[in-house]
């Protein structure tokens, strides 16, 4: 267990506010450069959410818009149209000088080209960010920064230039740095990019102790291992963000194909206990569970119902009819106890996606087959 000297929270939060409301919000956040060929949209429409204490992860291709949506959470840049909310601050709504004085004492920043001053120590590259955020005691301020350096391995090199250091090197620089003012938000752009596997998983397992302590982490990275090892990762896609249920029910589809069903799938809400496909009705819509609990219930001729199944957030029902066309074989309600969330994709979007994808086809195949399999095990026949 590594014990950090400092922890804090949020200055300003009550345990009420992180319970109640997100920690970070984008709400249609769009994002345009302008450029001599005129605006050039890198961010469209972004909806995410991040509660206190997630550790998350963001994927996607090189371009797709990942420094960006950074740069609006630590507003370093600011979004063209829509809003940023961090713990309860409107990011879209300061000053430069507020922003840059709210950043230093509430963000730890990982950059991804690391962005050292290259004339002072790597030391001293520290003590000025904590000189900077004026959070931390004067008195305390070399210490921290030399256990901050220990913590990255690093210690020993306190006094050496940027320069004089590897890449990795100089990323665990940049990320003893980012933690120099006990930030409660850590954003890391590419954090273990430039690091070989082994001080990687070093700098993974250190965010994870961090996160257990109550940090909320956001880390960019292209290593989709590390990311499935974050609670939840959002994928972006030409300045969108993917449905993150729709991607967890779909894994074999494209970022591009996942895009597609994101921007058709369409949200339900449903009181606890009520049905929302019944047995024998026809339908062919392929739904995936977002929130709550649902209950797949089969209905018999000669004795009660009986419950086969639940289903949790990112599966799916529906995949029988999309497949053979039928009846539904089944009665799905939301479970007594809470309200029910649930994306519903229409056959033609599913049925034009599985003529493109035969890997997502046949995993939905073997779903079906294994649940008709259990179905007529319980009607006995
Ligand atoms: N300051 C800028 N001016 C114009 N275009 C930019 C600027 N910054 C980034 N872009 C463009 O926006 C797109 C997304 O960039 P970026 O957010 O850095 O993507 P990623 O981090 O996912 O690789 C890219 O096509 C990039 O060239
Ligand atoms: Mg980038």
């Amino acid at each position: 267990m590594i014990t950090l000297p400092f922890f804090s929270i949020f200055e300003t939060s009550t345990d009420e506010a992180l319970e109640e409301h997100p920690l970070i919000e984008l709400r249609g956040v769009d994002k345009a450069y302008q450029t001599a060929a005129g605006d050039y949209p890198v961010l469209k429409g972004v909806d995410l959410s991040f509660q206190a204490g997630e550790f998350i992860s963001i994927i996607g291709k090189s371009g797709s818009g990942k420094t960006t949506l950074l740069n609006m959470i630590t507003g370093i840049d600011r979004p063209t149209s829509g809003e940023v909310w961090v713990n309860g601050t409107p990011l879209h709504k300061m000053s430069e000088s507020q922003m840059a004085r709210w950043r230093g004492r509430n963000m730890g920043i990982v950059f991804q080209f690391f962005q050292l001053l290259p004339t002072l120590s790597i030391l001293e590259n520290i003590l000025l960010a904590m000189d900077f955020g004026g959070k931390i005691p004067s008195s305390e301020r070399k210490e921290r920064a030399i256990h901050l350096l220990d913590l990255v391995g690093l210690a020993d090199h306190a006094y050496k230039l940027p320069l004089a250091l590897s890449g990795g090197q100089q990323q665990r620089v940049a990320i003893a740095r980012a933690l120099a003012n006990d930030p409660p938000v850590v954003i890391a752009d590419e954090p273990t990019g430039n690091l070989d596997s082994k001080t990687a998983e070093s700098v993974f397992e250190l965010f994870n102790e961090l996160v257990a302590q109550g940090k909320t982490i956001i880390i960019v990275t292209h290593d989709s291992a590390l990311a499935k090892r974050t609670h939840r990762t959002a994928l972006i896609a030409d300045g969108e963000i993917v449905n993150e249920y729709v991607a967890r029910a779909l894994p074999s589809l494209t970022p591009a194909q996942l895009l597609r069903a994101s921007r058709k799938a369409h949200l339900e809400q449903h009181e606890p206990g009520t049905i929302i496909v019944q047995q024998d009705a026809m339908g062919n819509d392929f739904y995936i569970v977002a929130s709550g609990t649902v209950e797949i219930i089969l209905q018999r001729a000669k004795s009660s119902d009986v419950v086969v199944g639940q289903l949790k957030p990112g599966q799916y029902f529906g995949e029988m009819q999309l497949l053979h066309g039928k009846r539904r074989s089944a009665s799905v309600r939301a479970s007594e106890m809470t309200p029910v969330e649930v994306y519903k994709l229409d056959y033609q979007t599913m049925n034009a996606l599985l003529e493109e994808s035969n890997a997502t086809r046949e995993v939905l195949e073997r779903v079906a087959d294994e649940r008709r399999a259990q179905n007529r095990a319980v009607l006995g026949d």
